[in-house]
This record gives structure tokens, C-alpha cells and sequence, in this order.
């Protein structure tokens, strides 16, 4: 079954075509992190606009990239939440059009699915059951995954997600849009035991997440060497915050893996790519004696082979849209009403 799959849920457009699942034919991802850096973020009208002047074209190309016709889809699959709803109706808007033109079914995917499924692309031996950690620049959650369509959220950020929380930190230090990458780039050369910055814990949710005191922890300690005109120990800093991002999410990820009795953990979303969450949990695994599964870089960043794997799932597990699907700025991951 090949199906031909939509994703235009931020600043990236993506269309890919993917075959039962996981095989990857094509993945065609244009990104339009350069129209927004001068913001520092993603600006959503630009976005939209962006999205709408290359997505017909990225969709041709994705189709011709993986030696096929129009004629050989049997499905089109796309991102309808959540994300910029402007953005996110761009895309699916277009998989409408695509699925009425082909005569094909169309297939809503969650984003968060999708990540979590940039895994099953990666490893073809990865099944459910598993815990995975969902970190991207939207979402933060710690996913209990019974089944590719059965699962539900156990943990979440309460107010920031950990990647908004690397692009705030990474905007006050005078870094780049998007800030994780550059963040970690300025880490490598400085003492994470620099600053001591605050883990929050939320009491009596023990898997649950915030990043907003640390972010502002950051806010205040830059604002403050910069009025008293002290240099400040920028590469500690960062690498200061890094640590305390990874020892907010690798312990609850773990504790989570021990509670539900599963021997596999799986990470997913942009900021999977981080060398120091890679490395805690390469280390927090093999001390406990569990699977790690962490997408390849070029996985973990939106795509849309993702949502081609995800949505062949969705779609044995029956999920299909009508013309009237619509795009959703918010929706939990184990609560899919498209
Ligand atoms: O998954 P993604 O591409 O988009 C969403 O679905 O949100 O994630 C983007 C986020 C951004 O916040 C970006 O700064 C972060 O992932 N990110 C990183 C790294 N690479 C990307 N964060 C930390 N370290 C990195 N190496």
C-alpha cells in the first residue's frame, strides 16, 4: 500500500510517499527556518503562505521521487493536529484536494504519532509495546505506547515544551533560530556544572514536567550580568541548562519504563536530537538494562515519512476523514477527535 503523506504542521513542508508502512520511497522536507530566524520564531502567517507556494510542487516531487505515478497511491495521509492551524490547514486542505482527485482515503494523523512512529522507519524490529518520550518544539509528554494506535499520555509539561524551552534559552543568550542545535553547539565547551538552575517537580505527578521557572532562570541570570556589565559564562550556562533539561526528562522517562514494566524506551520529536539527552539515556539504559530506540537525526525533525508510517496504522486500525476533516490547533495524542 503506498501512500502518499502531507505534513505542514510548523515552518517545515513535507511530503513523502511511504509503503506499508515502512518503507520510505521518497521524503521530500522543505524547511523555512531561514524566513524566521529574523523573527527569532516561526511567524504563522509566513508560515502559511509559505506553505501553500511549494506544497502542490514538494507533492509532485515526493510522487516522482519514489518512481511512481500518480496512479499507484492507494492513500493520503496528513498531519491534521496539532500545530499553527493556518499552517496545518494548508496541508490538509491539499490532502483533501489530492485524495478527491486520486479516489483514494484520507487518513488524519496526530504530529505526536507521527514522531513517536519516525521510530518504526528507523527500526524495522521496534513494536509496541514500549515508553516513549515525546520532545519536540510543541509538545512534551511521556507516552505509555500499547499498541501503534493504542496509547496514552502519562506525563506532561505543564506549561513550557522542552524544545520552546531550548529556543527561549538559546534566544537570550543571542543564539539562532531554532536555538537547540546552536545551544548544544555553545554547551560542548562549557561546565554544566557551571550554574545551578531549578528542577521543578509537580506534586503528585511524578511523571509530569515544567520548564517555565528554568527558562526564566536563564531570563534572569543573563539580564542580570548584562545590567551589572559582568561577562557572563555563557558555554556554562548552556551547558548548565542542558543538564537540567536531561535530568527533568531522563529519570521520569525511566521511572515510567520501571512502573509500566516494559524493557524498551523510545524517544521522538526535534529535540531527540540533542547529544546530551542521547547520551543520558544511552547511559540511564544500559545501567537498567533496557532497549533504547532514538530516531536518526534526519528522523527527528518534522517529516513526513512519519506520518506515512503512522498513518498506514491508523489506517488498519480503520481511521479514514471525510471532505468536511478539519485542522486543530490542539488535540491530546490518546484523544483523537478529527
Ligand atoms: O519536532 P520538531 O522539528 O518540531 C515540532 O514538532 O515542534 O522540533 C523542533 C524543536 C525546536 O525547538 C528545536 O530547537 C529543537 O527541536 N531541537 C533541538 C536540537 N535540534 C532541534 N533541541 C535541542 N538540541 C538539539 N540538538
Amino acid at each position: 500500500m503506498n501512500i502518499l503523506a502531507i505534513e505542514s504542521s510548523c515552518d517545515e513542508t513535507a511530503a513523502a510517499v511511504v509503503r506499508d508502512g515502512r518503507e520510505v520511497l521518497s521524503n521530500e522536507v522543505l524547511s523555512q527556518a531561514d524566513m524566521h530566524a529574523i523573527y527569532g520564531g516561526v511567524v504563522p502567517e509566513i508560515a502559511s503562505r509559505n506553505h501553500i507556494k511549494v506544497i502542490s510542487r514538494l507533492a509532485d516531487r515526493a510522487v516522482s521521487e519514489a518512481g511512481l505515478q500518480k496512479r499507484d497511491l492507494d492513500a493520503v495521509a496528513v498531519t491534521a493536529a496539532p500545530g499553527l492551524i493556518g499552517a496545518l490547514l494548508v496541508g490538509v486542505n491539499f490532502a483533501k484536494g489530492a485524495a478527491l482527485a486520486l479516489g483514494v482515503p484520507l487518513i488524519p494523523v496526530h504530529h505526536v504519532r507521527g514522531h513517536i512512529a519516525a521510530n518504526y522507519i528507523a527500526f524495522p524490529e521496534l513494536e509496541p509495546p514500549f515508553v516513549c518520550l515525546a520532545i519536540s518544539g510543541g509538545n512534551t509528554c511521556i507516552v505509555d505506547v500499547r499498541g501503534y494506535t493504542d496509547m496514552s499520555i502519562i506525563g506532561a509539561t505543564h506549561d513550557d515544551a522542552a524544545g520552546e524551552c531550548f529556543d527561549k534559552a538559546a534566544r537570550v543568550l543571542g543564539l539562532p533560530y531554532p536555538g537547540g542545535l546552536p545551544l548544544q553547539m555553545l554547551a560542548r565547551g562549557g561546565d554544566d556544572r557551571a550554574f545551578d538552575l531549578p528542577h521543578a517537580r509537580i506534586a503528585g505527578r511524578p511523571y509530569d514536567m515544567s520548564f517555565s521557572g528554568l527558562k526564566t532562570a536563564v531570563v534572569n541570570i543573563v539580564h542580570n550580568a548584562q545590567q551589572k556589565g559582568e561577562e557572563l559564562d555563557r558555554a556554562g550556562l548552556a551547558a548548565s541548562f542542558q543538564r537540567t533539561v536531561s535530568e527533568t526528562l531522563v529519570p521520569r522517562t525511566m521511572d515510567a519504563l520501571r512502573d509500566l514494566g516494559y524493557d524498551t524506551v523510545v524517544v521522538a520529536g526535534g529535540v531527540a536530537a540533542n547529544e546530551r539527552v542521547r547520551g543520558d539515556f544511552a547511559a540511564a539504559c544500559a545501567r537498567s538494562g533496557a532497549r533504547l530506540f532514538v530516531p536518526p537525526l534526519r528522523l527527528c525533525g518534522d517529516n513526513a515519512a512519519m506520518i506515512g508510517c503512522q498513518g498506514y496504522y491508523e489506517f488498519l486500525a480503520g481511521a479514514r476523514a471525510g471532505s468536511d476533516l478539519n485542522a486543530y490547533a490542539t488535540m491530546e495524542i490518546d484523544d483523537l477527535t478529527f
